[in-house]
């Protein structure tokens, strides 16, 4: 096999057209520039060697003042013997070679030991190019994956594979003479077999992509058996992928659903930093019920865990003399749970640090089997210090808009797919979003609204009722014609004791966002900042005022008015994907009689 060897010595280009032996270059190959370290050509230079497999690309050291190249050392474990070093030719940048430089250690001082470790190109960055990949035609390169298709035709064959970079496979052509080919021959290319395959990017002839990879070497490196492979190219249903949720993220579907969640994590930090929030810890494990509905988990020791005999009696389990569970012997020494939300957390460091977040799995086992409801979500809580509900209510439509911006711009084939397969105009719904302004009404309004309604609800509307999820959707889908909607001032009755009162002593200064298909993306408030008002309202719902003393003293040393809210993770994925079911936008759903995988 032709091989290629780039190097380059003071900014001038050496290129070999043979297998060279390391060992001969050793011990540093010198790169093009010194400033190529922050160019695509640097790190195109470095995955070219990293691919060569044998020859790790180790370390690299900032040039120095006599010697105007950067110098790389391979990886002394690969050194050995006579290895094969493949590259491709590379545009030379011309810069200044150390004006701009700061750095000023000298050859020998490395600046650490970093092994290539992706010695693959991945599909999305091969074709994600505003050409679609024509811009690399030529380029030599090592694609790996698992198979969708393989078609063998007379003297070649075709094989798609996907790598779950993108939507897109790579189409690798593969002739009969290649390395490799046997396993094509022999019927083992199937699909759900993981390949490696190695060749040059050409134009496609066909119509379907615009290149294509003209295989020199294919490799199989995990056969799949074809006839019992559960993800058949045929489509299949959502219900029954998630009996298979361990292959599920090998669909298109499940691969940009991960993609776009990702994304939204990604833009979520994104936006909070540029705000100047801190990025807060939660805990899990938790003493207190924040929204006081009793929904929690308990994590107790008490309870003979896995290990132990599953048919232990009942007497095993440490009782009082009452016949009471004995909480002193639990792990804790008192009951605990698993966190409903890190809001009163969040609450302690905003009221430190101004302005924090969380975000992490929140749980509630609560027995709801809707298209909404999970028993473990992740959930995103901000908390802002001087601050009250139009500013709480400025910062979710920002934050919301901006995410939305961030995957319209970021995840753009991920978005066509979802248009296309998953909810028509999909695109220009969440362009709205971004776009238009929220609508705000309050309960009382709402209640109005939905009273005068040409259309039977299952549950009636009163002033007094919590919403329900077809309330919700109306206002949002039909009143205001699918926009956003915030909603504010509850009544006290059906909201949580740390919502903070409003003047009239009936309602509170709280707000829902809500969404179309969705309902109640966002639920926040201003927080009850005074001591008296808090004390009175803990003691109004029966509540243990000694187990809130740490909130309390919130309250007693230095109270702020402070607020915040939380957003449900997977009802944004929902949102922003238009995938009907919670349980199909969290990689392994936990809900009421499922926790597998
Ligand atoms: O409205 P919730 O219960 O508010 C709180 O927990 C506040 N402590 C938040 C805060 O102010 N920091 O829940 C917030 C959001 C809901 O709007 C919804 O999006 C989501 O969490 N959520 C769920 N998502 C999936 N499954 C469930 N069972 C959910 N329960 C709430
Ligand atoms: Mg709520």
């Amino acid at each position: 096999m032709a091989t290629t060897l780039l190097c380059a010595r003071s900014s001038s280009l050496l290129v070999c057209n043979s297998s060279v032996s390391l060992r001969s270059f050793a011990p540093s190959l010198s790169f093009p520039s010194p400033h190529l370290h922050n160019q695509p050509h640097y790190c195109h230079f470095l995955s070219s060697f990293a691919f060569s497999g044998a020859l790790g690309v180790r370390r690299f050291c900032p040039p120095s003042r006599s010697v105007s190249s950067w110098w790389c050392r391979a990886d002394p474990s690969t050194t050995a013997g006579v290895v094969e070093a493949e590259g491709v030719l590379v545009e030379e940048k011309k810069e200044d070679d150390e004006e701009n430089d700061d750095d000023d250690d000298d050859d020998d001082s490395f600046r650490g030991s970093v092994p290539a470790f992706q010695k693959r190109l991945r599909i999305a960055d091969i074709k994600g190019g505003p050409q679609g990949g024509l811009e690399r035609v030529g380029e030599y390169m090592l694609v790996r994956g698992w198979v969708r298709t393989c078609r063998s035709q007379k003297t070649f064959a075709f094989i798609e594979v996907n790598d779950g970079s993108a939507v897109s496979n790579l189409q690798a052509v593969v002739n009969t003479n290649v390395e490799g080919y046997n396993e094509v021959e022999a019927g083992r290319v199937t699909t759900g077999a993981s390949v490696s395959i190695e060749g040059v990017l050409v134009e496609s002839q066909g119509s379907k992509q615009k290149v294509e990879l003209q295989a020199s070497k294919l490799l199989l490196i995990g056969g799949s058996d074809a006839a019992t492979f559960p993800v058949q190219k045929k489509r299949l249903s959502r219900e029954y992928l998630r009996s298979i949720a361990h292959l599920r993220p090998r669909t298109n579907t499940f691969g940009a659903v991960a993609r776009v969640r990702n994304a939204l994590a990604f833009a979520t930090h994104q936006f909070f930093k540029e705000k100047g929030f801190v990025w807060v810890a939660s805990p899990i494990i938790t003493a207190s019920d924040c929204e006081g509905a009793g929904e929690q988990f308990c994590v107790t020791t008490l309870i003979p865990n896995s290990h132990e005999d599953p048919s232990t009696p009942l007497s095993k389990i440490p009782s009082t003399k009452d016949g009471l569970l004995d909480w002193s012997q639990d792990f804790f020494g008192r009951p605990a749970f698993l966190t409903v939300s890190g809001q009163l957390n969040a609450e302690i460091y905003a009221t430190a640090l101004c302005d924090v977040y969380t975000f992490g799995p929140t749980f509630r086992a609560e027995n709801s089997n809707t298209s909404r409801h999970l028993a473990e979500f992740w959930m995103i809580e901000p908390e802002l210090a001087f601050a009250d509900l139009r500013d709480d209510m400025a910062c979710a439509t920002a934050y919301l808009q901006y995410v939305i911006k961030y995957i319209l711009e970021n995840c753009k084939e991920d978005m066509e797919f979802f248009d296309q397969w998953i909810e028509k105009g999909i695109i220009t719904r969440l362009t709205n979003v971004v776009e238009k302004e929220f609508m705000h009404i309050t309960y009382t309004s709402a209640v109005a609204l939905l009273q005068k309604a040409k259309k039977t609800f299952e549950f009636p509307v009163e002033w007094g009722c919590d919403l329900q999820s077809e309330h919700e959707r109306y206002l949002t889908e039909e009143a205001f014609s699918g926009n956003p909607v915030i909603v504010t001032d509850y009544p006290k009755e059906i909201k949580a004791f740390y919502m903070r009162e409003n003047a009239d002593g009936k309602t509170v200064a709280a707000m829902d966002l809500l969404v179309p298909r969705v309902g109640e993306l966002i639920g926040g408030s201003q927080r009850e900042e005074r001591l008296d008002v808090l004390e009175r309202r803990i003691e109004e719902l029966g509540l243990n005022k000694e187990s809130y003393w740490w909130y309390l003293d919130l309250r007693r040393y230095g109270s702020v008015p402070h607020a915040g809210f939380g957003l449900g993770f997977e009802r944004l994925v929902q949102f922003a994907t238009g995938i009907e079911n919670i349980r199909d936008v969290i990689p392994f759903p936990r809900t009421p009689g499922s926790a597998d995988f």
